[in-house]
């Protein structure tokens, strides 16, 4: 489990896949200042039920700020990180790049240190990433984040990843259940009229029995005292300027401290993998027995 410096290396695929963290100590591009000029000021409410400034690149909008005199700045700001971090990451991994979906980019302004969220929201406790609101159906989270703090560097915390987590804990935490679900009748007619509430408009969300248990895990992990104290840790220090790319679905992390990070989520499909083997809806499908991500 590492930080891998990307000039020590030119298949940045099996970096990522192992679950190591793709590690660009000068940043990999450049962000220019009138970008950071345009978040740096940027508020955000620490109670509020935004956890960051998010920017959508689809629909070209941000969420979660305070001022709403501040929302064309960093709409501004937000969108030119947005498009450099993905060139920058379809530079790198043109493979991944052929056929991912871009999600959305985030601003982190607010110290992590101390920060007062309730448990399943919290970031310093160990977790993989699934996201409510957007189901994956078995394809995996890519995040680039830059630290985009002159002086402090970002804490991160992580443990092992999928591989070697699930065959580990997706028992503990009801992985059976979940596969069992995916074969009843009654999630079969759930789902079906679900997508068709979802074609008349209604703002439902229809989730494979993979998205579910990730959703489930996600916070069964950060529930389980003793796993967040006596798993396997590593801890890194971001330093600023620099930036650093990871499967967050497939590597548990948390992180510890730090203040103003820019970062860019994909959907990397499954099957683009060097080895979709290792993505974790595989490693849970051979886990179960059958297939959960359709
Ligand atoms: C997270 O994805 O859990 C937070 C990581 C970060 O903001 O550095
Ligand atoms: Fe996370």
């Amino acid at each position: 489990m590492g930080l891998i410096n990307a000039t020590t290396t030119s298949d940045f695929r099996a970096v990522l896949e192992k679950g190591d963290i793709l590690f660009f100590p000068e940043g990999g591009f450049e962000i220019p200042a009138s970008v950071r000029g345009a978040l740096m000021g940027a508020s955000q409410d620490a109670r509020s039920i935004h956890k960051n400034i998010a920017y959508k690149p689809n629909v070209d909008r941000v969420t979660g700020l305070v001022d709403s005199a501040e929302t064309e700045a960093v709409r501004n700001g937000m969108r030119e990180y947005s498009r450099l971090a993905l060139r920058f990451m379809a530079d790198i991994l043109p493979a991944y790049a052929a056929n991912w979906k871009i999600d959305y980019a985030s601003f982190r302004s607010i110290e992590e240190r101390g920060r007062d969220l309730p448990l399943t929201k919290r970031n310093d406790l160990l977790h993989v990433d699934a996201f409510p609101s957007r189901p994956v159906f078995g394809d995996l989270i890519l995040r680039c984040f830059t630290n985009v703090n002159p002086e402090q560097p970002r804490e991160w915390l992580v443990s092992d990843p999928f591989a070697l987590l699930g065959p580990k804990e997706a028992a503990n935490a009801g992985l059976a259940r979940f596969a069992e679900t995916a074969e009843s009748g009654l999630h079969k007619l759930r789902r079906t009229a679900v997508r068709t509430l979802r074609r008349a408009g209604l703002p439902l969300v229809d989730r494979s029995p993979y998205d579910a248990f990730m959703l489930h895990f996600h916070d069964w992990l950060k529930h389980r005292e003793e796993w967040q104290r006596d798993c396997p840790k590593y801890r890194f220090d971001l330093p600023p300027g620099s930036t650093w790319l990871v499967f967050t679905d497939m590597v548990p992390h948390a992180v510890l401290g730090g203040r103003l990070a820019l970062e860019q989520t994909v959907i990397v499909s499954r099957a683009s993998l060097a080895n979709p083997q290792l993505a974790p809806s595989s490693i849970l499908e051979r886990l179960a027995g059958k297939p959960l991500s359709a």
